[in-house]
């Protein structure tokens, strides 16, 4: 999970680990969804995507390893993002007195 930037990218994906920071650039599929990959286990939004077979051999050329499936958490905790509520704080400049 410490490997999730440009600079040290690692993916998770069916319990095998890719060290990808060498390709980020050239993944035709971005840079930003391997990042947003990792950190994680990636094997639901790597399957999700049906990557050719292609694809699929040219990972083994930055696979370093497995990992123990024991210490992968099971779910990740997602931070809510808080909704912009639209308040109206200005002063209204004028009361109204309700009897
Ligand atoms: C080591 C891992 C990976 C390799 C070697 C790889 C390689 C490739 C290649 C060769 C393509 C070109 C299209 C194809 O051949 O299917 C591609 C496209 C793409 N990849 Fe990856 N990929 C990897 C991981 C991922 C992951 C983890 C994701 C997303 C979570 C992802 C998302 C995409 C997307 C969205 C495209 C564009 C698909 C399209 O053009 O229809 N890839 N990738």
């Amino acid at each position: 999970m410490k490997h999730k930037d440009r600079n040290d990218c690692w993916l998770l994906i069916s319990g095998k680990v890719y060290n990808v920071t060498q390709f980020l650039e050239d993944h035709s599929g971005g840079v930003k969804v391997l990042l947003a990959a990792s950190e994680k286990d990636a094997t639901d939004d790597f399957e999700d995507v049906g990557l050719s077979d292609d694809a699929r051999e040219q990972m083994q050329k930055y696979y370093i390893g497995e990992v123990d499936a024991t210490t992968i958490p099971t779910r990740r905790t997602y931070k809510a993002q808080t909704s912009t509520v639209a308040t109206h704080q200005e002063d209204p400049g004028f009361l109204f007195k309700i009897i």
